[in-house]
């Protein structure tokens, strides 16, 4: 179905009366006021939003572009922002509700809160020596201490950098190399599912090798599970927190000291330090909490994000705090006990904000498709979505059982570099067309155009832009601006100058809404985990049986993408005929180089690849033998056009 012939779902009427943004009219005058006065209308929100401890010299600094600096010379401290400045009025308010696998719960206040992040700045400053501009690394569960740990570090102006916990030991060390981290935190384990399972062993195993820069681990205990301990090198955070003090005077920051890195895929190498500032950052996560959400003083909020990604960061911890509202974070998954666990949460808590994955839509739709009748879910008003396409039968389910037809659906385009939301509904404003991210945010200027600037026809597909710099845009990567500047400013141009390019495909159509249409780098999509192809194959090369090898994304039902393989072996009798075998091991081989989200679906072995002469791999062919389409594409360029049906025979076969 064409965006264009998709029903239109209009705001909630009462809703739309008490929300900030009321209406298109409203929308457009704030885009208007952007447009005809960026820094004006920057200079206003940064002044009205923060609290500054000193105020800045310049709105926008443009001379060593794109290295742009937001609100330069100001002083401030992001924890100030979002625990210090609320005490006044809401100290007894809960910050953080926190639900743990088996059920256990915990309430912390914003005085709590203050308490917690205050004593963990202590630890880490006096025990650990950790300094401004140091880097810490996170490879944590979700616990509240895996906020206060974030939050010690932006408090003593220190710079997180959180590893999802999937993540294996070799990739932990990656990580722990390039940011060249002086302390790592961590916890025993976590629960899942009902079980334990474990992280310091993980870290202990990514130590193990040339991480000097490591001169601490810090251990929480959370499923009390034995661990290996290294007298010396790791401490035990239950011990040692209560003898801190609660009382750390926040450091005092610039706007463009780094807040914090979090490590992403890109089409190309090893992953990248995404590095984020303090103000930009702040200033749009409580923004787009208030625009997009529209969290009110008495809400409850539940992103279901884990704080490995982006959305973990910007929704779970920082927007929500800066916002002053309460956050719930949850250790499990939704599907256990059973496909009703996060209805039974939304009843429970009274959540009225409810974002996840469209992907977790799936599962949830196709293993429970009526246990939201069981539940009571009117205290739901406003549903979000993040990571991936949400394809039309998803969408209507969670609009109609979960939120009654009541909830406008906020269908939110962002990136781990863009910091927060850039396009989406405002749920008190925005027409929806189901599957449709919708307009640019207020203030941001996201535009599909070809790679000289001009605008796509309606219809047409182009490349997804940014093409003004906006306040929470990623400022560099760690340890390699060259690769800042080529990964991002590269591609397209407006007006002669060149603009953000975001890796994404878009259409506009008549009314101007924007759909997203994917990825057109080589970066795979798999249950909105990103994952380049270059870091895919060079796992799969690792086993020493494989000469080469390439990946692609094959659509599929739950996940939205799986990775598909093609290995070409050094010798054909490595498999011995038994390439299920082979498969397993290769599996194996990515678990333990990267970890088990980047496992493939399919692994095929093929006598060779589709190389163009100059022997580039045309991933083009692979995509559609992958999907199993007809080959309509001219492979007469192909080194080996014979190559196609002999891959094909294997695929099939
Ligand atoms: C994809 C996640 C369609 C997109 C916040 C983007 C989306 C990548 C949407 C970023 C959406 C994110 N509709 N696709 N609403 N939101 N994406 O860095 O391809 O983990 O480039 O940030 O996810 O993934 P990242």
């Amino acid at each position: 179905m064409s965006v264009e012939s998709r029903p239109i779902y209009y705001p909630n009427k009462a809703f739309a009366k008490e929300a900030r943004i009321k209406n298109m009219c409203e929308y457009h005058d704030l885009m208007d006021w952007a447009k005809e006065d960026y820094e004006g209308y920057w200079d206003h929100w940064a002044k009205e939003k923060i609290d500054w401890f000193e105020p800045y010299e310049t709105v926008l600094d443009e001379s060593n572009a794109p290295f742009y600096k937001w609100f330069n010379g100001g002083k401030l401290n992001v924890t100030h922002q979002c625990i210090d400045r609320h005490l006044d009025v809401r100290k007894n308010k809960a910050a953080i509700i926190f639900e743990g696998d088996r059920g256990d719960k915990q309430i912390i206040t914003y005085l709590e809160l203050y308490r917690n992040v205050n004593r963990f700045a202590n630890l880490l400053k006096n025990e650990f020596n950790v300094k401004k501009g140091d880097r810490v690394v996170l490879y944590m569960p979700m616990i509240p201490e895996a906020a206060y740990a974030m939050l010690a570090c932006a408090r003593i102006g220190a710079i997180h950098s959180v590893v999802f916990g999937g993540f294996s030991a070799e990739a932990l060390r990656d990580r722990i190399l390039d940011a060249e981290a002086k302390v790592v935190i961590t916890a025993d384990g976590a629960f899942r599912k009902g079980k334990p399972y474990m992280l310091k062993p993980v870290v202990d195993t990514a130590l193990e090798e040339g991480c000097d820069c490591v001169e601490k681990v810090l251990v929480v205990q959370r499923n009390m599970e034995d661990v290996v301990w290294i007298e010396g090198r790791d401490y035990s955070y239950n011990e040692l927190i209560d003898l801190e003090k609660d009382l750390c005077e926040p450091e005092v920051m610039d706007s463009e000291d780094p807040l914090f890195l979090l490590y992403t895929s890109g089409s190309t190498g090893k992953p990248k330090g995404v590095q984020h500032s303090q103000a930009g950052y702040i200033l749009w996560a409580q923004m787009t909490m208030e625009w997009v959400f529209d969290v009110k003083e008495n809400d409850t909020y539940w992103c279901t994000a884990d704080i490995g990604w982006i959305t973990g960061h910007t929704y779970i911890v920082y927007g929500p705090l800066a916002a002053g509202a309460t956050t719930v974070m949850f250790e499990g998954v939704p599907t256990y006990p059973d496909a009703g666990r996060a209805w039974k949460m939304v009843e429970e808590y009274k959540i009225n904000q409810f974002y996840t994955a469209p992907t977790a839509i799936r599962v949830l739709h196709k293993m429970g498709e009526h246990e939201p009748e069981k539940y009571d879910l009117s205290s739901l008003k406003v549903l979000g979505t993040v990571g991936e396409p949400i394809d039309p039968p998803a969408w209507k389910w969670y609009y109609e059982k979960i939120g009654g037809g009541r909830c406008s659906i906020v269908d939110t385009w962002w990136q781990t570099e863009t910091g927060g939301h850039m396009i989406s509904p405002l749920p008190g404003a925005t027409p929806i067309k189901p599957g449709c991210a919708t307009f640019p945010l207020p203030g941001i200027m996201a535009e599909v155009i070809e790679r000289d600037g001009t605008p796509v026809e309606p219809g047409e597909q182009g490349l997804l832009c940014i093409t003004k710099p906006w306040p929470s845009m990623i400022r560099t990567i760690w340890n390699d601006p060259d690769r800042f500047v080529k990964s991002y400013f590269g591609d397209a141009k407006k007006d002669g100058q060149p603009v953000y390019f975001s890796g994404d495909g878009a259409v506009i159509d008549e009314d101007g809404y924007i759909t997203i249409t994917g990825r057109v780098d080589d970066v795979i999509n798999v249950s909105g985990h990103r994952l380049g192809t270059a870091e895919v194959e060079a796992a799969i090369k690792k086993h020493p049986h494989v000469a080469e090898v390439a990946v692609v994304g094959k659509p599929d039902d739950i996940k939205g993408e799986s990775i598909f393989a093609f290995v070409v072996l050094k010798n054909a009798e490595d498999t011995f005929g038994e390439e299920a075998e082979l498969v397993k091991e290769i599996n194996q081989v990515i678990a333990t180089e990267i970890g088990n989200i980047a496992k493939c679906d399919t692994i095929k072995v093929v006598p060779g690849l589709p190389k163009t002469r100059s022997g580039k791999v045309m991933r083009r062919i692979l995509r559609a033998i992958a999907k199993g389409e007809e080959i309509k594409q001219d492979i007469s360029t192909l080194e080996d056009p014979s190559i196609v049906a002999k891959i094909q025979t294997c695929v099939i076969g």
